[in-house]
């Protein structure tokens, strides 16, 4: 989901601009530009495609000279992939240029106002609309015209503006779509994520919506977009290159359920006193009193996160006797929703940028409800703006296909869980007996990566078939819902997750001859059920692939295929079974040969509606 970077400094900054939009590459994009002002003229670039076009593109023009600068990597919304679509975008007026990530909702009313007054566009986007009324509004101060243009403007962006009339200024701006300004040595580096200012700096400033940011080589300012200044808050950013960098692995994603039991480890260090049967959740404790008092969890995300808030809902439910319910941010927060006293909202969200998400916690906000976040991003939009939080501590995801964050997710749900269980009706024992459970899962994931190659070889036997069914019951049916997803966002095969009992009431009829159906079949309180749905399946010509727990032999008579997990207490059997899926989805991709770590159309983080 589109990416901006930005320089002002002293040194020569177009391979600097160049090196940021590639490590923002991971977040999905379709073209790509950059602009540099030098002597008082912009001079730009523009691409469809990789970053690499753009540095061909750079290298036939012989390069862009000047140390004030953006870039941006676009992922189209209003308008196609074109060239003259690409940002940055400028004004026909006083030489503005500038970059978006997000929507301006009402650029038709804008474009019409300003066509009436003569200005003539030459994309189709709603961004240079933008341009072009900054340009109107131009009256000798770019950030006083920035403001008054955001004063206008309805929707979200991530902004960064530069003028050819003034050399020494970059204006930045955010609503709804995060931006953080880098505060280097005698430089100032902007990015949309910190992955694009960590090589420059871990000193940075992560803006509000409505922070309008005017920076020059000797300082910067932060106000609202009337003017009102604004105190900055300036933080650590704990990313390090080794952790975006891909190492020996051939993708991201495949380095990254790998990195599996370690990531776990960092999640569970610190939090776990195992023998007081007690979490140690320093984010929450603050708000312990309230706690106390929840009568009810709502647990909010979109995609693979709602897949983790499903499992947190049964998790909370089943150990900690509190009614729960998992929902689609988007519907959430659209659907009027009652939000009754003592309620607390859990949003989930590795990134912590995702619009609907963010949408739906502010939405629970304002109806009374205390928020938690479940987030990995460290000062992102949604930990900012909940009243506290756990951070998953899986490390930066590169993937644009979740796998570490979701097992993270998983683990802060279950101590989340036990935090609120030992509240109410989880006995110290029993606490403890979860947590000695949570505290074996790494190594157990690491022996389910020991199957690699089998699962792999497995794969590779399925891979032709365009339709396959996820099927999972209980803790495991929000699992079947996460293997399809992985497996039809980067193998684009069509797969469907559903209850393994609602397959009678009409999937059934899809069953034919060799259909892939993906059965997780660890031993558990329905496993009988599922034996005999994995029955009704094969009795039709189905082709039956089974995560089964080790030394389940009843299983291998039935499946044509088992991918086998170690014992594991069901409520966290999700942790385990995820893992195969995960794999499967990863090879069936590189058999396929698709680009892994950056499927087409699918962004990181969906930072737009
Ligand atoms: C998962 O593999 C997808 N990339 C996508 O569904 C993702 O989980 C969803 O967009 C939510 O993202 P978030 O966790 O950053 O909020
Ligand atoms: N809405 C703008 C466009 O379509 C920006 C999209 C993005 O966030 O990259 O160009």
């Amino acid at each position: 989901m589109c990416g901006i970077v930005a320089y002002i400094g002293s040194k020569q900054c177009q391979q600097l601009l160049l090196e940021g939009l590639k490590r923002l590459e991971y977040r999905g994009y379709d073209s790509a530009g950059m602009a540099i002002l030098d002597a008082g003229r912009l001079d730009l670039a523009k691409a469809v495609g990789k970053v690499a076009n753009l540095e061909d593109k750079l290298e036939t023009i012989g390069g862009l000279r000047g140390t004030l600068g953006l870039a941006h990597t676009r992922w189209a919304t209003h308008g196609g992939v074109t060239e003259p679509n690409a940002h940055p975008h400028t004004d026909d007026k006083v030489g503005i240029a500038l970059v978006h990530n997000g929507i301006i909702e009402n650029y038709a009313a804008l474009k019409t106002y300003l066509e009436e007054k003569g200005h003539v566009f030459k994309s189709q986007t709603d961004t240079e609309v933008l341009a072009m009324l900054i340009g109107e509004l131009y009256e000798g101060d770019l950030e006083k015209a920035v403001q008054a243009a955001l004063r206008e403007v309805t929707g979200a962006y991530a902004i960064a503006v530069i003028c050819e009339k003034e050399p020494d200024t970059l204006v930045v701006a955010r609503k709804g779509s995060p931006l953080m300004l880098g505060i280097g040595n005698g430089e100032f580096i902007v990015g949309s994520d910190p992955a694009a200012i960590i090589a420059h700096t871990a000193q940075a400033v992560p803006l509000d919506d409505y922070n309008v940011a005017k920076v020059t080589r000797s300082g910067f300012r932060t106000t609202d977009i009337h003017d009102v200044p604004v105190t900055p808050k300036v933080m650590q950013l704990e990313l390090d290159l080794e952790q975006i960098e891909l190492g020996s692995f051939a993708h991201f994603m495949q380095k990254e359920i790998f990195e599996q039991p370690k990531a776990l480890r960092n999640t569970l260090r610190g939090r776990l006193e195992t023998r007081e049967g007690r979490v140690v959740l320093g984010g929450v404790a603050r708000l312990d009193k309230e706690l106390t008092k929840a009568r009810r969890v709502i647990l909010t995300g979109q995609g693979t996160a709602l897949h983790a808030a499903m499992i947190g809902e049964y998790l909370m439910e089943d150990l900690a006797k509190i009614p729960a319910v998992a929902e689609y941010a988007s519907e959430f927060r659209y659907r009027n929703p009652i939000v009754e006293e003592n309620t607390v909202v859990v949003a989930v969200s590795q990134s912590g940028e995702t619009a609907d998400t963010l949408a739906a916690l502010r939405e629970a906000r304002e109806r009374g409800a205390l928020s938690l976040g479940v987030v990995n991003v460290v000062g992102s939009s949604i930990s900012r703006e909940t009243d506290a939080g756990v951070y998953l501590r899986v490390g930066p995801e590169i993937g644009v296909a979740s796998t570490k964050a979701f097992a993270g997710q998983l683990t802060v749900l279950a101590m989340l869980t036990i935090y609120l269980g030992r509240k109410r009706f989880m006995s110290a024992d029993q606490c403890a007996d979860l947590m000695r459970e949570l505290e074996r899962v790494p190594d157990k994931v690491d022996r389910i990566l020991e199957s690699d190659q089998r699962i792999r070889k497995v794969t590779e036997g399925l891979v032709d078939r365009e339709n396959w069914l996820f099927l999972g019951r209980g803790y495991n049916y929000p699992t079947a819902l996460e293997g399809a997803l992985k497996l039809k966002e980067i193998s684009y095969i069509h797969a469907e997750g559903m209850p393994a009992a609602e397959m009678k009431h009409g999937p059934i009829a899809l069953i034919n001859d060799g259909m892939p159906a993906v059965f997780i079949a660890n031993k558990g309180r329905q496993y009988d059920k599922v034996m005999s749905n994995i029955q009704e399946v094969k009795a039709r010509g189905g082709r039956i692939i089974a995560v089964a727990t080790e030394g389940d032999d009843q299983i291998t008579r039935l499946a044509d295929d088992v991918l086998f997990i170690p014992e594991i207490t069901e409520p966290l059997s999700p942790m385990l079974a995820v893992v195969p899926l995960q794999l499967m989805a990863y090879h069936a991709a590189v058999l396929r040969g698709h680009d892994v770590d950056k499927p087409r159309n699918l962004a990181k983080s969906v930072t737009v509606e």
